[in-house]
């Protein structure tokens, strides 16, 4: 795929430029991308704001920006170059992990620009680009990033069309890409229009969280893992993303999506893919894209009695929320992978928001093994929470290892016992990049493998048309619990939901039946 970006890449660049690299799952820090002119769409919104434009400077700070680049800001508001540039400062100020002063700001301030977006008139936004090709000199790349709603969408393709600015450039989309299968190809199809999927980028920050690369390193490069990573050994999948958070100002578009559109359709999916994929033969974004392709081939369609929806009370009185909302605040799935790795264990999918903590954890529980040896009955642990991984992808993130152990003592007594990996402790983070850092690197370097295609998004819908067509009803949850019960419970069984190392002891975490 990378391959077939490289004509109009090679002809932006000249001839003599080396070919941008084959896809690759570690970005080396020491390569810097070709010189850029980059546009950011939304650049007065809020993802602008708290990520891309403090993810940009902290870049810059880095030293793995171009050699050469300029930065333009676009919104349908009006806003001088010092003010865009003011408001950049105060992003980065609040959100980034570099501060903006002295020199190192100076020299990235003076970079950005501002060009308002308009499809009727794409004067402005042409001419900015024009300007900023000719102060970096040569024929630099351009980035576009819509950081915009999905109402906004098919008006800033047009705008890029109109400006005459789409022939090698590349750009990254944010999700949701589309509601459903049909808005999912009509969206396709406008990018298509202008773009080949080589020059596509759709973005899933989950898929620049080191956590979620390492994933593919635990996995592939240890002899430990790889070989019980199946259903001979693993019982049950768990992917948990709950959030304390709540919508954030954002009702109005949260209303409209859900939490199953929001987080399990594409960032928990995503995730579900790097667990569940056979070994690709290469790390190339070829080999890597086949895998994740073919483990959401594999995936069942999603039934709506495989599936809990929550709302904490009181979401229909946030602002702008309907008054008698249906939407769900929490999505609890049972997938299935149905091929010779996965296939009778069930994959667990649930987010939600204002939940009782902020977790991102991926838990393979294996088979329990005869322990008529052991007086089990005198086991302080939880029933069926025994043998398991623990992949904490929460930045820095870490790795743990639950397993029985004999108490010290005259008897044999097993407990809990548990061994941990710390990103923290064992390596040196503080060089580390933020999803979106990373995913705008790649993005500038060429590099595909983190970014999801047409293909998988469609076909994500596609297993999810039958429970977007018949959903069941929202069941509601107290701010602060861990979601309905005892739907969840009931959606497990006869595993249990389980968040280690939670801080507050939830229902969930309980056994159904007695030990
Ligand atoms: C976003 C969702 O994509 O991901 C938000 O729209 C969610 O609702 C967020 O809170 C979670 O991601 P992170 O990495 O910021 O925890």
């Amino acid at each position: 795929m990378t391959s077939s970006a490289q004509p109009d890449a090679l002809a932006r660049r000249g001839p003599g430029a080396a070919p941008a690299r084959a896809g690759r799952v570690r970005v080396p820090a020491a390569r810097r991308p070709d010189n850029h002119v980059i546009v950011v769409f939304g650049a007065t919104g809020d993802l602008a704001r708290r990520k891309l434009l403090p993810g940009l400077f902290h870049l810059a700070a880095a030293g793995l920006l171009p050699d050469r680049y300029q930065i333009i800001g676009s919104s349908r508001r009006t806003l001088t170059d010092d003010q865009f540039r003011e408001l950049a400062r105060e992003a980065a100020a609040e959100f980034g992990t570099s501060q903006p002063t002295g020199a190192v700001w100076q020299a990235f301030q003076e970079r950005l620009s501002f060009a308002s977006a308009d499809p009727a008139r794409t004067g402005a936004l042409a001419g900015a680009v024009a300007r900023a090709e000719k102060e970096i000199g040569g024929t630099p790349m351009r980035l576009f990033h819509l950081a915009v709603p999905p109402a906004a969408f098919e008006s800033t393709v047009a705008t890029i069309g109109a400006a005459g600015l789409a022939r090698g450039a590349r750009v990254i989309i944010e999700k949701p890409f589309g509601t459903d299968l049909a808005s999912a190809r009509t969206l396709n199809h406008t990018l298509h229009a202008l773009f080949d999927e080589s020059q596509v980028f759709r973005i899933d920050h989950f898929l620049g969280k080191e956590s979620v690369d390492n994933i593919v390193a635990f996995r592939f490069a240890n002899g430990l893992s790889e070989p019980v990573w199946n259903r001979k050994h693993i019982a049950y999948v768990q992917i948990d993303v709950p959030e304390t958070l709540g919508l954030e100002g954002r009702g109005g578009f949260y209303d409209a999506t859900g939490a199953y559109r929001d987080m399990i359709v594409t960032h928990l999916f995503q995730v579900l893919g790097f667990v569940a994929m056979e070994p690709p033969t290469s790390l190339d974004v070829r080999h890597l894209r086949a895998e994740t392709a073919k483990v959401f081939d594999a995936l069942k369609p999603i039934k709506p009695r495989q599936a809990v929806r929550g709302q904490y009370t009181g979401y229909r009185g946030e602002p702008g929320v309907a008054p008698g909302s249906g939407t769900e605040t929490l999505a609890a799935v049972r997938a299935e992978v149905d091929n010779w790795r996965w296939a009778g264990v069930p994959f667990f999918l649930c987010s939600g928001k204002r939940l009782a903590a902020s977790r991102q954890l991926i838990t393979l529980g294996f088979h329990e093994p005869p322990l008529r040896m052991f007086p089990v009955h005198t086991a302080r642990i939880p029933n069926g929470r025994r043998n398991e991984i623990v992949i904490d992808f929460a930045d820095p993130g870490a790795i743990s290892i639950g397993f029985l152990a004999k108490e010290p003592g005259a008897t044999m007594r097993l407990g809990a016992a548990e061994m941990t990996f710390r990103y923290a402790d064992s390596f040196d983070t503080a060089n580390g990049l933020q999803a979106y850092e990373r995913l705008l690197m790649e993005a500038m370097l060429g590099d595909q493998s983190l970014f999801t295609t047409s293909v998988s998004v469609e076909r994500l819908w596609e297993v999810s048309a039958p429970l977007l067509e018949n959903p069941p009803p929202v069941q509601p949850y107290a701010p602060g619990s861990w979601g309905p019960q005892p739907a969840l419970n009931r959606l497990t069984a006869p595993h249990h939901w389980h968040l280690p190392g939670a801080t507050t002891p939830s229902p969930v975490t309980e056994p159904l039946a007695p030990a």
